[in-house]
């Protein structure tokens, strides 16, 4: 058994999402104590901004008029997907920025994208792999407070992973992860501190559960 984690903080000291992925990654460890953990640090060793353009000139060219730079951009993209089929389990952990989703993470995504194993309209190859999302606000845009639905980062990783690649997704939420940092929020510490607490029960569950999920088999092709 083996676990993919992904990381998307551009921060190492202080990152919440981190934290949380670290709770997530100690159950799952707890059950395979010597199982191997693959790293993707995008936050902070990203993919190059141009790949992603390469590669999917690269998909359209005959293979033997690519460049060396087009060779380059695929073998990343396969290299990406293969740690994503050989792992057993999957952990993201992804903060929100300026609203939307982590940059570095949709890199990565569309790198992946671009393997022609992962590309639209193909038989989902991940199909049922566990997995579980960590991510992190530093605001709160839950109903009913002044800015309901500016998170638009969150929907669009649940669309990704559940239902475009069909993963068993379980999804850990933190918000508020600013207060103590931003002084106009001193006032929701209390609530700040019972969303944290909610969110490591929350992760410790389903670290467990990823430590002891099975795959289910996708269907072989007719
Ligand atoms: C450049 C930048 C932009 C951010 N934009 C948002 C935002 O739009 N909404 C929000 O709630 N938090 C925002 N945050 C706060 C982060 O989501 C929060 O600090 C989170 O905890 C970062 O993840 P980390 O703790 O794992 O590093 C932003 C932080 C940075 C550095």
């Amino acid at each position: 058994m083996s676990l993919f984690r992904l990381d998307a903080s551009i921060r190492v000291e202080g990152s919440h999402s981190r934290v949380i992925a670290d709770v997530v990654e100690q159950e799952w460890r707890s059950v395979h104590p010597a199982e191997p953990v693959v790293r993707r640090h995008v936050g902070v060793d990203p993919i190059p901004a141009t790949t992603w353009a390469t590669a999917v000139f690269a998909g359209r060219t005959p293979e033997a008029s690519r460049t060396d730079e087009q060779q380059a951009a695929l073998a990343l993209a396969a290299t990406l997907t293969d740690e994503l089929i050989a792992a057993d389990a999957l952990l993201f952990a992804v903060p929100l920025y300026n609203f939307g989703v982590s940059q570095h993470f949709k890199s990565w995504v569309d790198m992946v994208v671009t393997d022609p194993r992962m590309a639209a309209g193909t038989q989902p190859i991940l199909v049922g792999k566990p997995a579980v999302l960590v991510t992190v606000r530093g605001g709160n845009y839950r109903a009913g407070t002044p800015r309901e639905g500016w998170d638009h980062a969150t929907g669009w990783m649940r669309r990704i992973l559940a239902d475009v690649w069909n993963l068993d997704l379980k999804v850990v939420e933190t918000e508020f992860t600013l207060v103590g940092v931003n002084p106009a929020l001193d006032r929701f510490t209390d609530l700040a501190r019972q969303l944290r607490e909610e969110a490591e029960e929350q992760a410790r569950r389903h670290g467990r559960e990823l430590g002891t999920a099975v795959a289910i088999t996708p269907p072989k092709a007719a």
